[in-house]
């Protein structure tokens, strides 16, 4: 038998020992050393066994941590892992050494050692946190946490619950064991390591109880090495209020949301759902829609809020497209389209199969992986613009590290601040932004199957 999303949510209805929806959150420091480390967990559901996982503090996802604006975060990474690893805080603005990086802002921390990072949360939203060493395994198996940055107290959102929700998946046999097929071929020059199980919070589906009327924060992570997530919802108000960490200017009303690998989304939702109805955020997936989160309404019905108000903005840059300097990227590669013109890998042109041959199937501007010159050298303040040309016949997720971008779009307008752009196949988008932050700063797709395989760059800020 296999283990298939329909099976387990046929039996989801053993969901109902979740507890009563948590109250609005207060900032709490909580662990302050990460250890890395095997872990067995209950991943699949109640009847199955239990899953080896390799987890931050034994927990998956890793302890959300919550922090208040300007706190300095002080956090020991412990590695008990039988490899290398490092931790990379995705989305924060930080001094570039504290990047977590291997071989461009520090050494991988080897089996048996630790790695203290220290820096001051500049920004209030919800980011995430993970290994940047093995990427693929590393995250696959487990290692991933969120980081809340709380807005100043006063300034917060009125909510009746904040809630963070990882959205993952794994690729799972039917004895509940990850597989290990990590270095899969067809995945790297396809959509990446798909799983064919779905989770939030590690459950797969998680039920919370939740006042009819009531209005709730909702800190969505794609945790997800290749699955976008396409999101509906029923029994819901959704405004999205802000991406990636960022704010938007104003909540935007939606009633569907796409999120690609890495990127987040909080939400406020009001409870539109009757007492005793139930109120559901679902995926659609190509053989159905299904639900990933149940929220069950219950009495007495609270007078619905007005229209939320913005989250107070962070601190960021003004965009001057005037000044800006242009820097194009394309996107080539992968099956169907491959690399005709061959490409770069570690100084030395090659043809599509010898690249092949070696594990690489996609490059950025004919470079394959990390080269020693970066595609953008800026000098700190300098504003750039990037169109990205996806000329491949797969979707990615392009991350730039230590700095948010905009989105340039048709008629002079500006799309919201983030750190992670979806781009679809044959899709032409252009990002702008401040090169503010000093240092060296990797651009890369963040389904890390590319990323191994061909789709990583950086950019250096001097
Ligand atoms: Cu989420 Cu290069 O990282
Ligand atoms: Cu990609």
């Amino acid at each position: 038998m296999t283990l298939s999303r329909r099976q387990i949510l046929a039996g989801a209805g053993a969901a109902a020992f979740w507890p009563v929806f948590a109250g609005p959150a207060r900032s709490q420091t909580g662990a302050t050393t990460l250890t890395a480390a095997p872990a067995r967990i209950q991943l699949a559901p109640p009847d199955y066994a239990q899953t080896d996982v390799w987890a931050y503090n034994a927990q998956v996802p890793g302890p959300t941590q919550r922090h208040a604006r300007g706190d300095v975060l002080n956090m020991r990474l412990e590695n008990r892992l039988d490899q290398a690893t490092t931790i990379h805080w995705h989305g924060l603005r930080l001094p570039n050494a504290m990047d977590g990086v291997p071989g461009l802002t520090q050494d991988p921390v080897p089996p048996g050692s630790t790695f203290d990072y220290s820096f001051a949360l500049r920004d209030a939203g919800t980011f995430w946190y993970h290994p940047h060493a093995n990427s693929l395994e590393q995250i696959s198996r487990g290692l991933a946490g969120v980081l809340v940055v709380e807005e100043p107290e006063g300034a917060r959102p009125d909510v009746d619950g904040d809630e963070v929700l990882v959205l993952d998946d794994w690729r799972m046999a039917a004895d509940a064991v990850i597989r290990d097929d990590f270095g899969a071929r067809h995945d790297m020059s396809h959509a990446g390591r798909l799983g064919n199980y779905i989770t939030v919070n590690a459950r797969p589906e998680l039920r919370r109880t939740v006042p009819a009327g009531g209005r709730l924060r909702l800190r969505l992570v794609n945790t997800a090495t290749a699955r976008v997530f396409d999101l509906r919802f029923r029994g819901l108000a959704v405004w999205l209020a802000a991406l990636d960490g960022m704010p938007l200017e104003q909540p935007l009303a939606l009633a569907e949301l796409v999120l690609a690998p890495a990127q987040r989304a909080d939400l406020l939702v009001d409870v539109t759902a009757a007492p005793g109805d139930e109120a559901l955020i679902a995926s659609r997936e190509r053989d159905g829609t299904f639900a990933l989160v149940a929220l069950d309404a219950t009495g007495p019905q609270r007078a619905i809020r007005p229209a939320p108000a913005p989250l107070p903005p962070n601190d960021m840059p003004v965009i001057d497209t005037a000044k800006a300097r242009q820097v194009p990227l394309t996107l080539e590669g992968g099956a169907m389209r491959g690399l005709p013109g061959g490409g770069t890998w570690k100084g030395n042109r090659m043809d599509m199969r010898a690249l092949a041959g070696a594990g690489q199937f996609w490059a950025f501007n004919g470079m394959v992986g990390m080269p020693d010159a970066p595609l953008v050298a800026a000098s700190l303040g300098e504003t750039i613009r990037i169109p990205i040309e996806n000329r491949t016949a797969f979707s990615h997720a392009m991350h730039l590290h230590g700095m948010h971008f905009r989105e340039l779009r048709a008629g002079g307008a500006t799309g919201p601040w983030r750190d992670t752009l979806l781009l679809r196949a044959g899709e032409t988008r252009e990002i702008a932004f401040v090169a503010d932050n000093p240092g060296d700063w990797m651009f890369h797709c963040h389904m890390p199957s590319h990323q191994m395989s061909g789709m990583m760059n950086w950019i250096s800020v001097t």
